[in-house]
């Protein structure tokens, strides 16, 4: 007869320990990575389906469609995961939708939202059939000309600000008016008038975005903000538009620990009855509540230090590939690869040079370098925001789909970082190298006129 495991679920997600051992949809992380080492994300897609399937089904009985906010993470096999599932997407850079169009995404369904967007990207959009979440007037008239240069229409969303405040973190909140994003409602009236009265002729108004914050507590600044969108529409149409889509944005909460945060289906019903009758397509665009609870950062324990205050660990992972404690003070769960019977406060930080590079404080067993952690509800904003300061490579990422565990992306190397750059002097390009030259001293302030050097040239 086998022998029974023991089971203990971490949570409602695919972490769980077996006979002790952390794994994820039931393969041994530890295992898992012996050949990838550490430090490297871990994502359960199927945990993304779960997640995804969640809020797709809360949204689609009122008329709602799911756009994943490519920005909380992008790796390929992720969106190639949510591209089969029918996900439409947002992206906010030419980068992103290069990834999305690689994935397989469908342009029709993908919207490019971002303050500052480049003729180029404007370009890309237009080029791809992708309509643009516009932010301002002159953006309005960039497009035009873009769109115009191409000889072909576009197709915008008119994002407002609709001045709502969101109680989350200050730098989550980006719908209250003094925020770069969008444009006031006044000006958003103003806009789809001229828009209706032909002022930017290859331009086609479908729509209004908003986007009030992330991480919301409740519904209410969504419901807010979506009012503000359906008056807008109903304005454009007085007005002569066809506009039949709105934009909510995103902003579901997850659990990091600290509490339950309200399901999809809190937002959705909340949302009904304003949208019901309306005539409108409701877009939703979650980011961290598609990918965060399905990933993890592994890390391995390089040191310990034992300080008067308590237990540190030194990690091979820290602010550079996780950046959400330093820059939010964000929390994260931290758990043991192989449970342990004790466990104290264990401050985890990282090899970089920044006292910010403190993951946060975890209740950990002692642990001897070469042991591993995992670092959950990392699936979003994780990978996405790593950087490569103190010249650290970035890690590996690995996805788990249906019980087989694939690299998806190896890690960096120090030599790859170098690919940029000129090794030698000599095969730098030169570039307009004018220099401007101190000419007359005008007084004794020690004030120069500054002239250019060319003149000078011609003046001789
Ligand atoms: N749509 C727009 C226009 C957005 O600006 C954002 C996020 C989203 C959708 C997705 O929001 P989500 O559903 O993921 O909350 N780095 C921060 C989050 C910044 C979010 C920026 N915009 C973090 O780690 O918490």
């Amino acid at each position: 007869m086998p022998q029974q495991q023991i089971v203990q679920q971490v949570d409602d997600g695919p972490f769980a320990y077996l006979d002790g051992t952390l794994c994820i949809d039931r393969l041994p992380l530890g295992r898992m990575l012996a050949g990838v080492g550490t430090p490297a994300y871990v994502y359960s897609t199927d945990a993304v389906a779960g997640a995804y399937r969640r809020i797709s089904d809360a949204f689609e009985p009122i008329g709602g469609r799911v756009h994943y906010a490519v920005k909380a993470g992008g790796n390929l096999a992720l969106l190639r995961r949510l591209v089969r599932l029918g996900s439409g997407f947002e992206v906010v850079s030419g980068g992103e939708l290069t990834r999305v169009l690689r994935a397989g995404g469908d342009p029709a369904a993908t919207v490019f939202s971002g303050v500052g967007k480049t003729r180029a990207e404007l370009a890309m959009a237009v080029g791809n059939e992708v309509t643009v979440h516009v932010e301002s007037t002159d953006e309005l008239d960039a497009l035009e000309l873009v769109a115009a240069e191409l000889e072909r229409g576009a197709t915008f969303a008119l994002r407002a600000n609709p001045d709502v405040g969101v109680d989350t973190h200050p730098h989550l909140a980006t719908g209250h008016d003094e925020a770069k994003f969008g444009v006031p409602v006044a000006l958003a009236r103003e806009l789809l008038e001229r828009a209706a009265s032909g002022a930017w002729p290859h331009l086609q108004a479908v729509g209004v975005h908003v986007h009030v914050g992330s991480q919301l507590p409740d519904p209410q600044p969504l419901v807010e903000g979506t009012r503000v969108a359906l008056d807008l529409i109903e304005a454009g149409r007085a007005a002569g538009l066809r506009l039949d889509r709105v934009d909510v944005g995103g902003g579901l909460p997850v659990d990091y620990g600290g509490g339950a945060a309200p399901g999809p289906e809190v937002f959705a019903r909340a949302l009904a009855p304003l949208v019901d009758g309306r005539g409108v397509l409701l877009q939703v665009e979650p980011g961290r509540a598609v990918v965060a609870r399905a990933g993890a950062l592994v890390a391995g324990v390089l040191y310990r230090k034992h300080r008067p205050a308590g237990r540190m660990l030194v990690l091979d992972t820290g602010m550079h590939h996780l950046i959400r404690p330093a820059l939010y003070g964000a929390g994260h769960r931290v758990l043991p690869l192989q449970q342990a019977s004790s466990a104290a406060p264990t401050e985890l930080v990282g090899p970089i040079c920044e006292s910010t590079d403190v993951l946060g404080v975890a209740e950990l067993p002692d642990l001897a370098p070469g042991e591993l952690v995992a670092i959950l509800d990392a699936g979003a904003y994780g990978m996405a925001m790593a950087s490569n300061y103190n010249a650290q490579p970035r890690p590996a990422e690995v996805v788990v789909e249906d019980g087989v565990a694939r690299l998806a992306r190896r890690r960096e190397t120090w030599q790859e970082q170098l690919v940029w750059e000129y090794e030698r002097d000599s095969a730098m390009p030169v570039l307009p190298s004018r220099a401007l030259r101190q000419l007359t001293r005008i007084d004794d302030t020690a004030e120069f006129k500054i002239v250019d050097e060319d003149l000078i040239e011609q003046d001789r």
